[in-house]
């Protein structure tokens, strides 16, 4: 029978959900992610040459579908509308028999040209980040001055086109946690779920300390206090967001607590970077190349070996053992992998 693989590794978690960055590449400089002193016009960003093709990444997920167990495929950057033609590889992916769901993480910019397209290609969801209502706030944080305007306007692109959409927003303390109540409230009338990030840790670039982090308890404590909340159960074995949803509606919100309440026990997820490196933690050092064995003379049953070896031998689990100030120094960056 088709895709019901349970390759375990070595702490007992199942392989179900890819997430596929297909540029490193973004048209934003956030600070927590891509700060512009470090990215600047110099950064050594992949050339074409070393991204993996449509056709590559095709094999590759239906391998992962077809014989790993991977049920979800979610797309990520940098900012993945920067990969050209990028709807073509929706429509490929779409067509692998057993993917169950495929959604997108971007930063809506683009939606306003490509949601329909989208759309028709098969995607089904996006993920849209946003962290303030302000202007000035939000500029700051892009590192571009882009305005609240586009990524609502990418937003709306993407609801009219009939594309689910969540919005993320990293609260990170100073920078804006007193934006979490006005983007909680707009997003109940608008009807979208909000999910707060917790500020992490993640690549060398961002200068992350512990008394950075807003944490999940405060998020709720703030919000339940003008709009009370009440939990409810998980969608699926091993998401990231706690869900809540404001006491007498069915409006939900989520919290992604990678910092404050790890959720490492029921992570499933394996990351593909755009030039091919497989990595098994967001937090990673080191990726394990799938290119040259891509594109070495491996059948297909050779390559999903390969990487069924590296998922048996995944001990990740660095949010629950980060500690304080004190973090892995030499990790992979976010925009190559996409969060
Ligand atoms: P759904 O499929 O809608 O549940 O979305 P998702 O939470 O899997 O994906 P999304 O790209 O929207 O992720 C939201 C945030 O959660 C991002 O900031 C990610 O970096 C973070 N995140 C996703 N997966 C992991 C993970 O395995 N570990 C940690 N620490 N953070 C993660
Ligand atoms: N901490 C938490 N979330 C982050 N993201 C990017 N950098 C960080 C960070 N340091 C978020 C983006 C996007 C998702 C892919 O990850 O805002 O929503
Ligand atoms: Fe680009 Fe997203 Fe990183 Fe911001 S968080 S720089 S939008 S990839
Ligand atoms: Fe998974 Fe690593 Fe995130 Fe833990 S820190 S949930 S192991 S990606």
């Amino acid at each position: 029978m088709k895709n019901d693989h349970n390759i375990l590794d070595k702490w007992q978690r199942p392989l179900r959900d890819l997430r596929i960055s297909v540029t490193d590449k973004c048209n934003f400089r956030c600070t927590y992610c891509m700060p512009a002193e470090i990215f600047g016009p110099d950064y050594p960003f992949l050339q074409r040459v070393e991204l993996l093709s449509f056709e590559e990444l095709e094999r590759l997920t239906k391998i992962f579908v077809n014989s790993l167990g991977v049920k979800k495929i979610r797309i990520t950057g940098g900012e993945p509308l920067m990969r050209k033609n990028l709807p073509e590889l929706i429509e490929k992916i779409n067509r692998i028999d057993g993917v169950e769901d495929i959604a997108m993480t971007t930063n809506g910019s683009l939606l306003p040209k490509y949601a329909n397209d989208l759309k028709e290609a098969g995607l089904r969801r996006v993920s849209v980040s946003l962290d303030s209502l302000s202007d000035e706030v939000f500029g700051k944080i892009n590192g571009k001055g882009v305005t609240v305007q586009t990524v609502l306007d990418g937003i709306d692109a993407a609801a009219k086109a009939g594309l689910k959409v969540k919005i993320n927003m990293v609260v990170k303390r100073g920078m804006n946690d007193k934006d979490v109540v006005p983007m909680a409230k707009y997003f109940r009338e608008q009807g979208h779920i909000l999910r707060f990030i917790e500020y992490m840790d993640v690549g060398n670039s961002n200068k992350w300390k512990l008394d950075d982090v807003y944490p999940k308890k405060q998020i709720l404590e703030d919000i339940h206090a003008v709009m009370p909340l009440e939990p409810i159960a998980p969608n699926y074995t091993g998401e990231t967001a706690n869900r809540f949803q404001y006491i007498g509606s069915n409006q939900e919100i989520g919290v992604i607590s990678s910092v404050s309440d790890a959720f490492c026990s029921t992570c499933n997820r394996a990351r593909l970077s755009a030039d091919g490196k497989l990595y098994t933690c967001l937090f990673a050092s080191k990726g394990h190349d799938l290119r040259e064995p891509v594109r070495s003379s491996l059948n297909d049953q050779e390559l999903g070996s390969v990487i069924e070896n590296i998922w048996i031998g995944r001990k990740d689990r660095y949010s629950e053992e980060r500690s304080s100030n004190s973090t892995n120094q030499n990790k992979v960056e976010m925009s190559r992998i996409g969060g």
